[in-house]
C-alpha cells in the first residue's frame, strides 16, 4: 500500500471525527502486516476524559479484529474549519505507548504525519517515543 493511499484514507476518515467540544478533527490510517488498513477518528465525550484519540481508535479496531502486527500509521489532524491540516500532528503520549505495545521494532515502525498526499513528515516510533513502559 502506497503512502499516498494511506494518507488519503486518513484524510477521508478525519471527516468522520466526532469532536463537538474541541473542534479539532483527527483521522488515522493504520496499516497492518497483513496489508489491511484500519482507520480511526477521535471520539470525544461530554466527560472530556472519556475521549478517545484517532490513533487509539484505529489500534483498537485492528486488535479487536485479531490484527496485532502493525507496519505504519498515518495521522492527519487539524481544526474543524481547516479542510486540509495546516500542521503535522504527532500522537499524544498515551497513543505512543499504546502503539508500542504492538510494535516489536520501533525503529522500523513508521509514523507519517500528513498535511496532504504530498506534504508529510515520516518518523519512526523510536524517534517519537525513545523509551516505553513494559511489564
Ligand atoms: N487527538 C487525537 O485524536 N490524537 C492525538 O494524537 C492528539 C489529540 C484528539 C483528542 C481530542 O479529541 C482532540 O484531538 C483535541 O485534543
Amino acid at each position: 500500500m502506497e503512502i499516498k493511499e494511506l494518507i488519503q484514507l486518513a484524510l477521508e476518515a478525519r471527516k468522520k471525527a466526532y469532536a463537538p467540544y474541541s473542534h479539532f478533527q483527527v483521522g488515522a490510517a493504520l496499516l497492518t502486516a497483513s496489508g489491511k488498513v484500519y482507520t480511526g477518528v477521535n471520539v470525544e465525550n461530554a466527560s472530556f476524559g472519556a475521549t478517545n484519540c484517532a490513533e487509539r481508535t484505529a489500534v483498537f479496531k485492528a486488535v479487536s479484529e485479531g490484527e496485532t502486527a502493525f507496519e505504519k500509521i498515518v495521522i492527519a489532524g487539524g481544526k474543524e474549519e481547516e479542510e486540509e491540516p495546516k500542521a503535522q500532528i504527532p500522537p499524544c503520549g498515551i497513543c505512543l505507548q499504546v502503539l508500542s505495545e504492538f510494535v516489536d521494532e520501533p525503529e522500523r515502525f513508521q509514523v507519517i504525519l500528513a498535511k496532504s498526499e504530498t506534504d508529510y513528515g515520516a518518523y519512526s516510533l523510536k524517534e517519537l517515543l525513545p523509551a516505553s513502559f513494559s511489564l
